[in-house]
């Protein structure tokens, strides 16, 4: 469908095969809104810990998210949450394989700078880096440090994003760069050093201009969506738009993993979580969303999904059982790989990299490693 090649980058889909990577729980509370989650503090101590946990499971990327204001509620979610770009130049010292992807805003950062902090990240952790290009789309974030242009909308974001990374690849590999956009300038900029590799670009756009500029200018992305059928469909969609402008991306989804002993003991902590679902903290993120005050309390589809308290969609069982569903979404979707999210991290990850990954590495091999074992 896309007769493109992938650019390669170290990762199993280079070859066919699936880029299994973790969410790092940077902000308190991890993605689930409930007063009975076990206890995400958010702080260095944890996620280095799940740095080196996912690098022993074999983990291909670790991704932390950039957030400047929680929900509140009783357990002040996300109310706290580290620098992704310090937190990954640490953890790119901590580790030595895993691929190390941070994130920066576009409406924030000066594209000079960015090109730079990514430019060093990729020299700190040996050629590992990767950047996941966000816009900035929730007001009360920027405009409580006067960093919220009003007359700036949804799509118009974008079209700075699109200015953005194209100053940014520029920069990263021309001697000077001038460019005189609707919202970047650039003078005869220099920008030194180069990144030898250029840092792995990944973008989470959903919306008709997002999903455009992140088939145009990324290397993956991360698709909504999460059943097989939805997650297929966005997929072809965004490798059909890279083949328009005559390339390939990678589209990965987004899952929450609770394992346990048996289905029934995993379904009986989901239940748990739900029944501590932090009211409070969920009408906080329906604010940031753009919710109307008048909205916040009543039933819709939203809440309705929200009562499970988790932010993402989520697979739950024993370990076998949760990896054939993963398996079978990977293959429903024909998406090239997935970043996990787990309710305890320190307790799952080592049963991830011992009882799970090994089936998923199997069921979907290395093409290329596969022909040469014959
Ligand atoms: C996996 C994933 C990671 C994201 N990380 C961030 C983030 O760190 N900061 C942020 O402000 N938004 C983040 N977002 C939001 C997206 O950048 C994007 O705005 C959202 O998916 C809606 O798409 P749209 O901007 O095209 O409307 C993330 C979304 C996903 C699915």
């Amino acid at each position: 469908m896309n007769p493109h090649p992938l650019t390669p980058f170290g990762l199993p889909s280079d070859n066919g095969g699936k880029d299994l990577g973790l969410f790092l729980p940077v902000a308190n509370g991890g993605w689930i809104l409930s007063k009975n989650k076990p206890e995400l503090d958010g702080s260095y101590a944890y996620n280095r810990q799940c740095a080196l946990l996912a690098e022993q499971a074999g983990m291909d990327f670790i991704m932390s998210m950039s957030k400047f204001r929680g929900y509140g509620g009783e357990t002040k979610h996300w109310d706290s949450s580290l620098d992704p770009i310090v937190l990954m130049a640490a953890l790119s010292e901590v580790t030595k394989k895993t691929r190390i992807v941070t994130t920066l805003h576009t409406l924030l950062q000066n594209p000079a700078v960015a090109a730079k902090m990514m430019a060093t990240l990729q020299q700190v952790s040996g050629g590992r880096a990767g950047l996941n290009v966000v816009t900035g789309s929730y007001k009360g974030e920027f405009a409580q440090m006067g960093a919220w242009p009003e007359h700036v909308n949804h799509d118009q974001r974008y079209d700075l994003a699109y200015e953005w990374v194209r100053a940014v690849k520029a920069l990263w590999s021309d001697e000077s760069v001038t460019m005189h956009g609707d919202y970047v300038t650039l003078d005869d900029c220099e920008s030194w050093p180069k990144p030898e590799q250029r840092p792995f670009l990944v973008c989470a756009g959903s919306s008709e201009i997002g999903m455009r500029l992140t088939s145009e200018e990324m290397d993956a992305i991360f698709l909504s969506g999460g059943t097989g059928a939805e997650l297929s469909k966005n997929s072809d969609r965004a490798k059909t738009i890279a083949a328009e402008y005559g390339r390939n991306i990678r589209t990965y989804s987004m899952m929450t993993l609770v394992i346990g002993d048996s289905d029934d003991a995993a379904k009986a902590t989901a239940q748990h979580y739900a029944a501590g679902l932090d009211e409070e903290a969920l009408a906080g993120m329906m604010r940031a969303y753009g919710f109307l005050d008048a909205e916040i309390g009543k039933e819709n589809d939203f809440t309705r999904k929200a009562r499970s308290s988790f932010m993402s969609a989520q697979i739950v069982g024993s370990a076998k059982s949760v990896t054939d569903q993963v398996g079978d979404l990977l293959e429903a979707s024909g998406t090239d790989g997935l970043m996990l999210i787990f309710d305890d991290y320190i307790k799952s990850l080592p049963i991830f990299g011992a009882e799970i990954l090994p089936a998923l590495r199997e069921r979907f091999p290395d093409k290329v490693a596969a022909a040469v074992e014959g």
